[in-house]
């Protein structure tokens, strides 16, 4: 049986992450921990990848030490009979690379307060629909999807884990007025991912050479995380998620949403999406 998802203070989560959530507002964060904050299936995954290599110099071998969900702790994670992303970081030393998919306005304050550098991965609303909709599937803490008529219609209405897609890029693009955030897409590091990979690298100070950035490209594709079991979530017991329904490395490309939105939903989507997106500077390129 699929636990319904449960709201702490307006926001929508997974039943024990809710249950969990005061503990994590009095996290605290030491000021060279480096976040990254996503809304799910943004490409949390491939940025944890990415940042784990800079960390370790490119180094692969360092980064077999582990599962992606083991280096890269998330924050809000609590499920029954597995260490809490709290936990996990309590015993992690400095840096600490840690993963979120909070609403900026739920971040524990003492990420503000310590001025950590962040990292926000946005990818467009239509393809996070549908990503977002094979992973309900899969991924068995979250309430059963139902049909992908009916799946979109909760996404529209922020009525899915995390809430909604609109205020979660939207806020977090306002902070980074005020704080330490880089801010990158999907898309751009679809198209250049080595160009964003260097974004990332002068962000986090680290300048390792051509050699280790093409290594770090090479690691990071999707066809070579799809195969690597510490980056693919494969070791995870298929009583959590079950690949076989759809695999956490599904497609890794942009533009999916085409096989998934009909005409109509298309343009409802549209609509509705100039009204949630009308007031702000974020533009996202594949948005139409
Ligand atoms: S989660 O559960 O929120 O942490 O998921 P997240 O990692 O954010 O998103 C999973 C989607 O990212 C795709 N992915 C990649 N795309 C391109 N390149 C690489 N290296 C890569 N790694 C993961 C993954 O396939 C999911 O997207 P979809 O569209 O479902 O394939």
């Amino acid at each position: 049986p699929r636990p319904a998802l449960k709201y702490f203070h307006g926001l929508p989560l997974i039943k024990y992450f809710a249950e969990n959530f005061e503990e994590v507002e009095k996290f605290q964060a030491h000021p060279d921990d480096l976040l990254i904050s996503t809304y799910p299936k943004a490409g949390t995954t491939w940025m944890s990848e990415i940042v784990d290599l800079i960390l370790n110099d490119g180094d692969i071998e360092k980064s077999k030490r582990d599962a992606i969900f083991i280096r890269v702790p998330f924050l809000e994670f609590a499920v029954p009979g597995v260490l809490k992303g709290i936990e996990q970081l309590a015993a992690l030393p400095p840096p600490r690379v840690i993963k979120t998919h909070l609403p900026v306005e739920f971040l524990p304050q003492s990420f503000w307060d310590k001025n950590c550098k962040m990292i926000y991965v946005a990818r467009n609303a239509k393809d996070v629909a549908v990503s977002y909709y094979h992973f309900y599937q899969m991924a068995k803490v979250h309430p059963d999807p139902g049909t992908w008529k009916q799946f979109l219609k909760k996404y529209m209405d922020g009525d899915v884990s995390f809430g909604s897609w609109y205020n979660h890029v939207k806020g977090w693009w306002e902070k980074k007025k005020d704080y330490r955030i880089l801010y990158l897409f999907y898309e751009d590091m679809k198209e250049n991912p080595k160009r964003e990979i260097q974004k990332v690298m002068k962000f986090m100070e680290k300048d390792l050479g051509e050699e280790v950035l093409e290594r770090i490209v090479r690691r990071t594709s999707f066809q070579v995380m799809k195969e690597n079991d510490m980056a693919n979530y494969g070791t995870i017991p298929t009583s959590v998620m079950d690949h076989s329904i759809s695999p956490f490395m599904r497609k890794g490309i942009s533009g999916d949403w085409k096989n998934y939105f009909t005409v109509a939903q298309n343009e409802e989507f549209d609509a509705d999406y100039a009204k949630k997106m009308g007031q702000t500077s974020l533009q996202f390129r594949n948005e139409l």
